[in-house]
């Protein structure tokens, strides 16, 4: 369960007071499992929610509520526990709490914190579907985001308060894969401000200018109105190619099957259930200086999928009849004139994952091919880490086991570095 990225790393987590605090117990956990260790500090209106010697026992350090304690700032003072914490996590970002945190205000242990550091700052908001549309929270989140704030959610749907629509907190296990992505950054935010995390552009890298459509996740082919084929692929690969690429300093276009993941930062993000709306959305993005093939795209769909639900009756289990999909990212790579100049995709193989992978690049006309190992036990379909090679018409590169935000990171490097433009 240790991820590379989190093991040893030290996360200092900031929780507000909201009915999301509970989820923050359990952030804590999977942290911990995952080998972060993980300081706690609680805002007075936190504690009205979960209490801190639940947050104590679960993260295995006393719990920081009070600025003016004297034995606890005897220990550790405030601007030491940023100090000593390579990101900060605020979860739940209240509204409250975004407020002062974007006009600077410090009137407590943890907006005092979050004044006084230079780490990188991830917050998870939560709250009312209202208090998150109105145009105030809007604004400290875009002053946030320019300030080199990265966010993870809110996500949409059924709120404690009875409504619906955007302003849950971001489910434990996305907020982890978002502090991952953190974490393979620059930890530190340069006084000048803004920084690639921002949701904004950043203002250079080497992609600056160019156009990088990335295509992520399942594809579900519906069987009737309630049943698909579809499979694991969690996406997480390809929402941070789309993110790594973003803070490279390109304009990215994100094609996305169904997964339940936040948009990357960064990303217009387009979501699409089959391969064929995937195909047609893919080939209305064009052009594009990049095409990078993530998704598990389904081989194979229904012929003639029901209108109806399918019934059991006395005929018996209905037989299927399937026909084969377009292959995306082979029709990406014949199109011409509008072919992207650099046109990468995925081999997920479980046996002879080298040999396959320099096959799959001459048949599917592709510039790069990323292989990997999907074979039972590898852990890669909605794991953490990947390990690949990187197979081109010059040769293979193999690259150690790492986090999927770090092959991210690498990947953009090399396409960029191919592009001339590294
Ligand atoms: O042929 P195979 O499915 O192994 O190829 C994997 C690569 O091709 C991935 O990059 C995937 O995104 C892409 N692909 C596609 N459309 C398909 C099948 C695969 O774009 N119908």
């Amino acid at each position: 369960m240790t991820s590379l990225v989190l093991s040893a790393s030290r996360i200092l987590l900031i929780i507000g007071g909201g009915v999301a605090a509970y989820k923050s117990l359990e952030l804590i956990r999977r942290l911990r499992e995952r080998g972060a260790q993980v300081r706690v500090v609680m805002t007075a209106a936190a504690q009205q929610f979960v209490s801190s010697l639940s947050a104590a026992a679960l993260s295995g350090a006393a719990v920081r509520d009070d600025l003016f304690s004297l034995v606890e700032e005897a220990e550790m003072g405030h601007i030491e526990l940023s100090r000593a914490a390579d990101l900060i996590v605020v979860a739940p970002a209240t509204a409250d709490l975004l407020a002062r945190m974007a006009q600077g205000i410090a009137n407590d242990l943890a907006s005092t914190t979050l004044l006084a550091t230079d780490k990188r700052v991830l917050a998870a908001p939560a709250m009312n579907v209202r208090m998150w549309l109105h145009p105030a929270t809007q604004r400290n989140v875009a002053t946030l985001r320019a300030d080199g704030v990265a966010f993870v959610g809110p996500d949409e749907g059924e709120m404690a308060c009875g409504e619906f629509g955007p302003g849950r907190m971001a489910e434990p296990l996305a907020i982890v894969a978002a502090i991952e992505r953190a974490l393979t950054r620059s930890t530190i935010i340069p006084l000048s401000g803004g920084s690639p995390l921002s949701n904004g552009s950043p203002s250079r890298g080497p992609l600056t200018g160019k156009h990088v459509v990335v295509t992520a996740g399942p594809t579900f082919e519906p069987i009737d109105p309630v049943r698909f084929i579809g499979n694991r692929s969690s996406g997480l690969q390809g929402y941070a190619l789309a993110e790594a690429a973003a803070a490279a300093g390109a304009r990215v276009t994100l094609i996305s099957g169904p997964v339940g993941l936040p948009d990357p930062p960064g990303a217009s993000v387009i979501r699409v259930e089959t391969a064929r709306q995937m195909l047609a959305a893919a080939l209305a993005a064009l052009p594009a200086d990049v095409f990078i093939g993530a998704a598990a795209v389904a081989d194979w769909r229904v012929e003639a999928a029901s209108d109806q639900k399918l019934k059991k009756d006395a005929r018996g289990a209905p037989s299927l009849s399937l026909v084969e999909n377009p292959d995306i990212l082979a029709q990406i790579a014949a199109t011409s004139p509008t072919r992207p100049r650099f046109v990468a995709g995925f081999a997920a193989e479980t046996e002879n994952v080298v040999e396959n992978a320099k096959r799959k690049l001459s048949r599917k006309g592709c510039d790069l091919i990323v292989a990997n190992s999907v074979a039972d036990g590898s852990g890669v379909f909605g794991g953490a880490d990947n390990e690949v090679h990187i197979v081109t018409a010059s040769g293979v590169e193999s690259w150690r086991r790492m986090s999927k935000p770090e092959v991210a990171d690498k990947l953009i490097e090399f396409v960029a570095a191919r592009m001339g433009s590294a």
